[in-house]
């Protein structure tokens, strides 16, 4: 049985409700057991009324005291709260609610409907050193860039400089769409989940500022987007499930990216183009990164999800069978830039730096494929019917 006898007091002295009282009435009651009563003395003018009133509100019982200026106060039930644990659960219960892992959280609460609640749906290892790296590694589009740098380039280089920016533009745009997407169907237990994909949101609008900015800085503006590109990043948006779009996204196509950036900045014209390419690299190795960590934790837990992830290639590659391949406006761009102008010794020098893009592309991913436990053979098979379109 708790003791119920008076013995905890506060003094308001002549503090009232509605200067602040309630901070200390509150912080007194917290020490009185439910039943149990508090002594309080103040002399503030109304005192009593209001104190009925606000016990009246808060569930407690009010009592006038004996003496003059005081009063009493019985500990009304309190909102029973649920305890949860700092440490990351397998499931994330609707009614935790937006409630930070750790907290108190006061019982008869709404209920969410997040649909991402399970840990093995949604994790990956090193969360906080990718987090900690994209926090500490943003940079400004308007502020790092030597834009005065930007030297008049031939026509032909800028015009393809240009299309090439209008491309990685509008794949930016669809590798902000995808984690966008599901951040709000992520259950907030899994805080470090929201905030790397958070990051990698905001990493991508970057992105496609700058990419933009460097097609108008030149003064011709953005080029074409092509149907087969748009096709491509259609399937991307709208597949349903969150590993196999991040499988999709971060491993194969930001992994693919990862090469034509290396690329765009060894062939880069101006040292404009290279520090923009450069920088990006360096956020989508994040982007890789976190991928190729969230496709270990589920394919060390379900290693037949690997069939799933192979089957969702496959079926984008069907989707895409139409799609001739690489748009012909990327393509002559790459060409142009890697051989350095449009001269017919300069596109055949060109022409073959672009196909060891292709064969390098297909290398790495290979090899990306077999670190996340492909056999060799389903490596290549994969990798090849990987979209033509590079994401
Ligand atoms: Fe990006
Ligand atoms: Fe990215």
């Amino acid at each position: 049985m708790p003791d119920l006898t008076t013995k905890a007091r506060v003094d308001l002295e002549d503090l009232a409700i509605h200067e602040g009282a309630p901070v200390l009435l509150r912080r007194a009651l917290a020490e009185v057991a439910e039943g149990g009563f508090l002594e309080v003395r103040g002399s503030s003018p109304g005192l009593a009324d209001d104190l009925a009133v606000w016990c009246r509100k808060e569930g407690h019982s009010y009592e006038r005291g004996t003496l003059a200026c005081s009063h009493r106060i019985q500990h009304g039930a309190s909102i029973p709260t649920l305890a949860t644990s700092a440490a990351v659960s397998q499931v994330a219960e609707p009614g935790w609610g937006l409630a930070p892992r750790g907290a108190l959280i006061e019982t008869g609460g709404p209920e969410f409907s997040f649909t991402l609640r399970t840990k093995r749906e949604v994790w990956a290892q090193e969360l906080d050193s990718i987090y900690r790296q994209a926090a500490n590694n943003q940079w400004s589009a308007r502020r790092d860039i030597p834009w005065d740098h930007l030297p008049k380039l031939p026509l032909e280089i800028e015009a393809a400089v240009c299309q090439l920016m209008t491309f990685l533009t509008e794949n930016e745009i669809a590798a902000l769409y995808v984690p966008a997407r599901f951040i709000s169907r992520i259950h907030p237990h899994y805080r470090e989940v929201v905030e790397t994909l958070a990051m990698q949101v905001v990493d991508e609008a970057r992105h496609a500022e700058a990419f933009t900015r460097r097609a108008e800085a030149g003064g011709m503006g953005l080029g074409t987007t092509a149907v087969t590109g748009q096709l491509s990043l259609r399937t991307l948006l709208e597949e349903a499930d969150f590993t196999i779009a991040i499988f999709l996204l971060c491993v194969m196509g930001e992994g693919t990216f990862l090469t034509l950036l290396k690329f765009l900045e060894e062939n880069a014209p101006d040292p404009v183009t290279a520090l923009l390419a450069q920088f990006a690299h360096r956020d989508e190795a994040r982007h890789v990164a976190f991928g190729i960590a969230h496709l270990r934790y589920v394919l060390h837990r379900e290693p037949n999800r690997r069939g799933s992830l192979g089957a969702a290639v496959e079926r984008r590659s069907r989707m895409l069978a139409t799609v001739s391949g690489l748009s012909p406006y990327v393509y002559d761009a790459l060409v142009i830039l890697a051989g350095g102008g449009a001269s017919p010794a300069q596109i055949r020098t060109g022409a073959r730096r672009v196909a060891g893009l292709h064969r390098e592309m297909d290398h790495a991913r290979r090899a990306r494929l077999q670190g996340l436990g492909f056999d060799a053979e389903d490596a290549i098979a994969l990798s090849a019917a990987h979209t033509k379109n590079f994401m």
